[in-house]
C-alpha cells in the first residue's frame, strides 16, 4: 500500500532527506561532486525548501510506504512556475523515486497524482523540464504522452545544461 501525502511545512526535514538522497541517486555518478554540493547547498537548503513550502502556488506530496517516504513530487501553477509557459498551465517540477523502489510503479502513481490535480484545477497543459541526459526519465515521459516542445539552460554548479521541455495536453 502506497500512500500519497500532501508535505506540511513541519515536515521540512523530511522532505530535504528524500531530496538530497534522490537527487545524488540519480545525477551524481555522472556529474562532479563540486558541482553537485554547490548546487544542493543552493537550491535544497532548509531555508530554500521552507520558502518553496509556504508558496501557495506550489505543493510537495511524498509517497509513503509504512511511514517511509519513498519518493516524491512538486507541482507549480501560475506564478510559480518556472518558466513563463502559459498561466493555465501546471509543472511537474520535480518527480523522484527513491533508487531502491524503481520500477515500481511509485513514479507512475505519482505521474498519475499529478496529471488527476492538474486536471481538477482545469488547467490546459502539464510541462516539465528534464536533463537531456536522463534517458530513463525521458522514456517514462514519452511513455506516458509527453512531447519534447522546448528547452532551456540549467545550472548545475558551474556546469550549464540543457533540460528539455516536455508537455502534454489536456
Ligand atoms: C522517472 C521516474 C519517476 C519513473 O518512475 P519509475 O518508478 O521508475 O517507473 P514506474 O515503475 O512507475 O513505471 C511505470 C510504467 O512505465 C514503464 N517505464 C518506467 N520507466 C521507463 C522507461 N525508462 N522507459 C520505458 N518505460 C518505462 C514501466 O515499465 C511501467 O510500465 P507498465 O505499467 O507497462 O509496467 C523514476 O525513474 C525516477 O524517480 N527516476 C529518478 C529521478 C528522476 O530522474 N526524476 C525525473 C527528474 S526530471
Amino acid at each position: 500500500m502506497i500512500e500519497i501525502k500532501l508535505v506540511k511545512p513541519e515536515a521540512v526535514l523530511e522532505l530535504q532527506k528524500i531530496s538530497i538522497q534522490t537527487f545524488l541517486e540519480t545525477f551524481g555518478a555522472v556529474n562532479s561532486a563540486l558541482d553537485m554540493n554547490q548546487y544542493l547547498d543552493k537550491a535544497m537548503n532548509v531555508a530554500q525548501l521552507e520558502r518553496e513550502l509556504k508558496e501557495k502556488a506550489s505543493q510537495f506530496y511524498f509517497a509513503l510506504q509504512n511511514q517511509e517516504v519513498i519518493g516524491y513530487l512538486k507541482i507549480n501553477i501560475g506564478v510559480a512556475q518556472t518558466e513563463p509557459i502559459d498561466k493555465n498551465a501546471f509543472e511537474i517540477e520535480r518527480i523522484y523515486v527513491v533508487k531502491n523502489h524503481l520500477g515500481k510503479h511509485v513514479g507512475k502513481l505519482l505521474f498519475d497524482f499529478a496529471i488527476d490535480l492538474a486536471k481538477k484545477l482545469n488547467k490546459n497543459k502539464v510541462w516539465l523540464g528534464v536533463w537531456e541526459k536522463n534517458e530513463r526519465a525521458i522514456n517514462f515521459y514519452q511513455k506516458n504522452g509527453f512531447i519534447t516542445f522546448d528547452s532551456h539552460l540549467f545550472k548545475l554548479g558551474s556546469d550549464i545544461q540543457t533540460d528539455l521541455l516536455m508537455a502534454l495536453a489536456l
